[in-house]
């Protein structure tokens, strides 16, 4: 039996802060961190937004990154190096904005990666990078959710992306995914659950029926899930009274008080107490979204702080944007049975950590989070 180090890390880097070349420096900074901390000799870094809002004109210098990253001194141990980027935008009806990278230490002997179109597995070896619409590459499986989805709401570039893997002799999936957002905090809070979770619901149900149809492998599915705290629950919760509601805005109030002012792209607490740093734990009581599939994925206990929205101004990196709720938008799921390949110690789950990375640095809107853990194997032979 063998142990190994895995690293999952989700982060969505739609937004740069106001100094894009120091924020790329202090997100490589956090990412080395992260890596030299655990260890790990698997690594699965999945980005949502890839090129940022603006992609038309940022993707090429967003692919640099990617290669100054594949060719950094850090990940020199990191022999092996597979690349999935979607990022052909002329392809309106199939854009996702989605690229995984996979990062294989030079110890691990007996790593293959799936051919979908072979349907076997091969080996890896080397770096290579996949780029374009993806759609000709054998070793990734990517869907845009379809445009008639939703009449109702416009949207772009959400889909989610597999790859399928067998490291000695485990095999599971990992999907990257960006779900929909939420485009109005009045709309979000007309309901509970909200159209927009609602949204999210069938998203993510047509996801999962995706994945058991095809093979059902054990999987570890993490991205942007774009969950939201439940609005109208929590501000019930408060006993705050809306003390001016129009089309535009809603106030809420205590006691004669301003607890938080609301507009469709604004959400300013006045120092309300619910929003206070001392108090996050509460807010993971309205965190309501996964819920509906626990019996179908399953997540480490959260004991980290909101993940979304940060401000982009770098001398302000923890501080919250006043444009959203904060929420766990970027979370690390698993099915049950990729719950099983967490290793467990005398202790339980000792090894398992679940994190946030860069809590003191401006790493845009989202603050990247991580999954580490130890998965038991049966090391096999070079043949
Ligand atoms: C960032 O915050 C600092 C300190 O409050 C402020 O002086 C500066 O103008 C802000 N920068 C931008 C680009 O808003």
């Amino acid at each position: 039996m063998e142990s190994l180090g895995v690293l999952l890390i989700t982060a969505n880097v739609g937004s740069l802060c106001d100094e894009p070349e120091e924020m790329e420096k202090s997100w490589l900074q956090e990412f080395y961190k992260t890596v030299q901390d655990h260890q790990p000799v698997f690594i699965a870094l999945h980005l949502q937004e890839f090129g940022g809002k603006t992609y038309q004109e940022n993707m090429g210098s967003a692919e640099n990154f990617i290669r100054r990253l594949m060719q950094s001194e850090e990940m020199s141990q990191y022999n092996s190096i597979q690349s999935f980027i979607d990022k052909d935008f002329t392809q309106a009806e199939k854009f996702t904005a989605l690229a995984s990278v996979y990062f294989i230490h030079s110890s691990l002997r007996s790593v293959h990666i799936y051919d979908f179109q072979e349907k076997n597995f091969v080996p890896v070896s080397g770096h290579t990078m996949w780029m374009g619409s993806l759609e000709d590459c054998p070793t990734v499986h990517k869907e845009r959710f379809p445009q008639d989805f939703w009449l109702e709401f416009a949207w772009t570039r959400k889909g989610f992306m597999k790859t399928r893997w067998l490291v000695n002799d485990r095999m599971f999936d990992l999907v990257n995914l960006h779900l929909f957002h939420d485009a109005s905090n009045l709309v979000s809070i007309d309901c509970s659950p909200s159209v927009y979770s609602t949204n999210r619901r069938r998203a993510l149900y047509h996801v999962l029926t995706r994945l058991k149809d095809d093979c059902n492998a054990p999987f570890f599915l993490f991205g942007d899930f774009n969950f939201r705290l439940d609005l109208k629950s929590l501000i019930q919760a408060q006993g705050w009274s809306s003390s001016d509601r129009d089309g535009h805005t809603a106030v809420y109030e205590q006691d004669g008080e301003v607890q938080l002012i609301m507009k469709c792209k604004r959400f300013e607490h006045q120092n309300a107490k619910v929003f206070q740093d001392e108090n996050e734990h509460m807010l993971l009581r309205f965190d309501h979204e996964p819920i509906p599939f626990l019996s179908e994925l399953t997540e480490v206990q959260i004991s980290f702080p909101p993940t979304y929205p940060f401000s982009e101004n770098v001398s302000k990196p923890s501080e919250f944007m006043g444009t959203r709720c904060p929420a766990w938008c970027d979370r690390v799921f698993m099915s049950h049975a990729a719950r099983a390949l967490l290793q467990k110690g005398k202790h339980g789950e000792t090894c398992v950590r679940y994190g946030r990375i860069g809590g003191d640095v401006c790493m845009g809107d989202h603050k990247p989070v991580f999954l580490y853990f130890e998965m038991e194997t049966v090391d096999q032979p070079e043949n």
